[in-house]
């Protein structure tokens, strides 16, 4: 059985992966552009997928509160995005938002099946996140960060659309040398210790780990 999720205040000393300039995989989200959400979501929204069959605890690590404003940056087939819409209640509001129309077309369907009607779709580019100033308190990212093309500019633009307390939690594939598969190393292009710094330079603090994920690393961070 895989241990429990487990928020950590950070103690972090130590960087395991080599620090470098950041090399953004350009056209990476060509395959997402004009995707089939069916075909899609027999790939994100399958057991043994370590952020499918870990879904309920993730969402309990975030720690909501009905009523809170979240954006599901990278949304895909909306995986999160429901769990998300459903904990925030309808007091609350869940921002899909995906660079893929198709994607945004059946979340947005997905939505209306289920009756929720707390979702706002959103279609946004490469480089801007489109979210409203100062409007939420979470921007979650799921497997998304290493597809940004532009991660200095999306993260500009997160840090906008963020309240003053607001959190940005971010959840991707750990890169390490020896541990991680042949499949990550080539598909990723930072490790931690990169993103960590990507994340400095853009004016957030990492504040939190989230220990219990095996090939996923999961933090919080705070403007
Ligand atoms: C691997 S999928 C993950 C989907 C979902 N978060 C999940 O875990 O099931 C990555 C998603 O990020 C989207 N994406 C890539 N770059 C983006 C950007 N700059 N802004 C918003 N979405 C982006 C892609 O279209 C794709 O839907």
């Amino acid at each position: 059985m895989s241990p429990p999720l487990l928020a950590e205040t950070l103690a972090e000393t130590t960087r395991a992966e080599p620090r470098g300039t950041p090399v953004v995989e350009p056209g990476i989200n060509r395959q997402y552009l004009d995707a089939d959400p069916e075909r899609w979501k027999g790939v994100f929204e399958r057991e043994g997928r370590e952020l499918f069959d870990r879904r309920h605890e993730i969402i309990d690590a975030l720690q909501l509160t009905p009523g809170d404003s979240v954006a599901d940056v990278g949304a895909g087939t909306g995986l999160f995005t429901m769990l998300l819409a459903e904990r925030v209640g309808r007091a609350g509001r869940v921002y899909a938002v995906d660079i893929s129309p198709t994607f945004i077309e059946a979340i947005q369907a997905r939505a209306a099946a289920s009756g929720l009607d707390n979702l706002v779709p959103i279609v946004n580019s490469q480089q801007t996140v489109s979210l409203p100033a100062n409007s939420v308190d979470l921007v979650f990212i799921a497997d998304t960060y290493h597809h940004f093309e532009y991660p200095q500019q999306m993260l500009d633009s997160i840090r906008k659309a963020l309240r003053p307390t607001g959190r940005l939690a971010l959840i991707d594939f750990r890169r390490l040398p020896g541990f991680s598969s042949g499949w990550i190393m080539r598909h990723v292009r930072a490790g931690q210790g990169q993103v960590i710094d990507e994340l400095e330079a853009a004016g957030f603090t990492l504040v939190a780990t989230v220990s219990g994920c095996k090939t996923n690393g999961f933090k919080f961070y705070r403007q």
